[in-house]
């Protein structure tokens, strides 16, 4: 067998393992075997790549010293990055590595033409679409970072929206006329690149802070088919199955979270919600009503049925353990625990299950939204944990509220509901939450971590 037909299985392989790995991270029981799968199907098909890979000339690709070089300090940079990285700073680190995919694929791009100067207008068309589509990843995953980390503030106007719109059209016209005419100097390249950064810049300057996850999501699809292109280039399979499974695996996250929200694309990358000037129904004149530590344990141990709801708060206070522990100090007095994961909890797509995972909550715990509202009704006590808009009842009654249509986690259905939050501060919507002055609510302020220290230490006592 030759080297390249080893090669061609080492792809098949690789292709394979993308797909299952993909499948397996669905859930979360199989989603870090599912990681590793895939990373051992990516680590067959670069090792194939370095030492199988030859030219129509039967050289081999050469320049060992710096392809591993180059691995290793990747590794290094990647593997410390992730270990010390707090879970709240996850998305951060996810816009950071798909920067740098998106900036290999715009470097193929660059190296593409200056060393092949393609005729073909078909292969240059992909190499500029390539680079203007990694470019773009890299530059807005850059502000994504910047934006996440509270260093880049937002900022758009009407006008700006119009410009962006003219100019993406501008580049991509340019990038057909001269992928058309050869002719035309292939510095134009140069060109095509800036302006695909700068692009990269206004389109994600004007998008509300807090909706980066989806921005995140949308540019890791760009890298994807940015790698994609790179694939058709290199007449590569893997590269090109991974680069469409990246793509539609974005492309289909983006609109499982717009659908979560109930909001369009086009309302996320206008900026809309963060801008919306509504702030729903006014709770003026309201009054709430506190619990303290003592009888919130007492109502807990002595309930039937108890349902968590986890929201960001629980992870800015990094409650999970704490979170776990309740619930067994909970089942060792007979109670049935549950939580109740909203698909938009948190910051991130899956960020409660990824938060709980790490406290060791067994998994078949975690109810989906759907699964577990209908039960809320026989609930005794819903503790809501740090979460604010995904119990927002607002979302259901009130349709001048921004969060209208919103799926939500329906905790005013249980017979008693306890909110653990620090103050009366609002939620990510910025609206005021109905829920905090139902009859059947109690407040329990303070950080999620330390008031579920001492719920813990109350339980135990009853
Ligand atoms: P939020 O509505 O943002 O509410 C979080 C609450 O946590 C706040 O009201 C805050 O109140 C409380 N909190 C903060 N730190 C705390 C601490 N240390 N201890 C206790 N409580 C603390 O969170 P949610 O209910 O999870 O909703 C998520 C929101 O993010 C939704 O509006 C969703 O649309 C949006 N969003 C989500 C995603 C994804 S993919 N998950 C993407 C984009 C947007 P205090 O300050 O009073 O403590």
């Amino acid at each position: 067998m030759s080297n390249l037909e080893i090669l061609k299985i080492c792809y098949l392989l690789g292709s394979l393992s993308f797909i299952v790995g993909l499948k397996m991270l669905s859930k979360p029981d199989t989603a870090k075997k599912g990681n590793l799968f895939a990373g051992i199907g990516m680590t067959i098909a670069i090792l194939g790549t370095i030492f199988l890979h030859e030219n129509k000339e039967g050289e081999g690709i050469g320049n060992l010293v710096f392809i591993f070089g180059g691995i290793i300090l990747g590794t290094v940079v990647g593997y410390f990055a992730a270990m010390k990285v707090k879970m709240t700073q996850m998305p951060q680190m996810v816009s950071l590595f798909n920067g740098m995919g998106g900036a290999c694929a715009a470097l193929i791009g660059i190296v593409e033409m200056d060393t092949h100067h393609p005729e073909a207008w078909g292969e240059r068309l992909i190499i500029f679409l390539g680079l203007m589509i990694g470019s773009v990843s890299f530059a807005g995953s850059m502000i994504a970072f910047g934006k996440l980390e509270g260093k880049i503030k937002d900022y758009g106007s009407k006008f700006q929206q119009i410009f962006n719109n003219t100019f993406i059209f501008a580049i991509l016209a340019l990038i057909v006329y001269v992928a058309i005419d050869h002719e035309v100097s292939d510095s134009f390249i140069w060109i095509i690149f800036a302006a695909s950064l700068l692009y990269g810049v206004l389109f994600v300057l004007p998008i509300g802070g807090a909706d980066m996850p989806v921005v995140i999501s949308l540019l890791n699809s760009f890298t994807g088919v940015a790698a994609a292109f790179g694939g058709f280039l290199y007449d590569n399979q893997v590269m090109l199955t991974g680069g469409i499974l990246v793509g539609s695996a974005g492309t289909i996250l983006t609109i499982l979270m717009c659908r979560a929200m109930n909001r369009s694309l086009w309302n996320v990358i206008i900026g809309a919600f963060s801008a919306s000037s509504s702030t729903g129904k006014s709770t003026e004149g309201l009054s709430i009503r506190e619990i303290s530590v003592t009888d919130a344990a007492i109502l807990c141990a002595y309930a039937q049925k108890v349902t968590i709801v986890p929201g960001y708060g629980l992870a800015v206070a990094q409650a999970q353990h704490a979170c776990h522990e309740f619930e067994k100090a909970l089942e060792a007095k007979g109670v049935e625990v549950n939580f109740a994961i909203h698909p938009v909890a948190g910051r991130m797509p899956g960020h409660m299950n990824v938060l709980l995972a790490e406290a060791d909550v067994p998994y078949d715990k975690l109810k989906e939204m759907d699964d577990i509202n209908p039960q809320l009704p026989n609930t005794d006590v819903v503790i809501v944990i740090g979460a604010n808009d995904v119990v927002n009842p607002a979302a259901e009654t009130d349709p001048g509220s921004p969060i209208y249509g919103m799926p939500i986690i329906k905790a005013n259905t249980a017979k008693n509901i306890i909110v653990m939050k620090r103050s009366m501060a609002k939620g990510y919507a910025g609206i005021d939450n109905e829920l905090f002055y139902d009859t059947k609510t109690r407040m329990l302020f303070g950080d999620a971590k330390a008031t579920l220290e001492k719920l813990i230490a109350e339980v135990k006592n009853v």
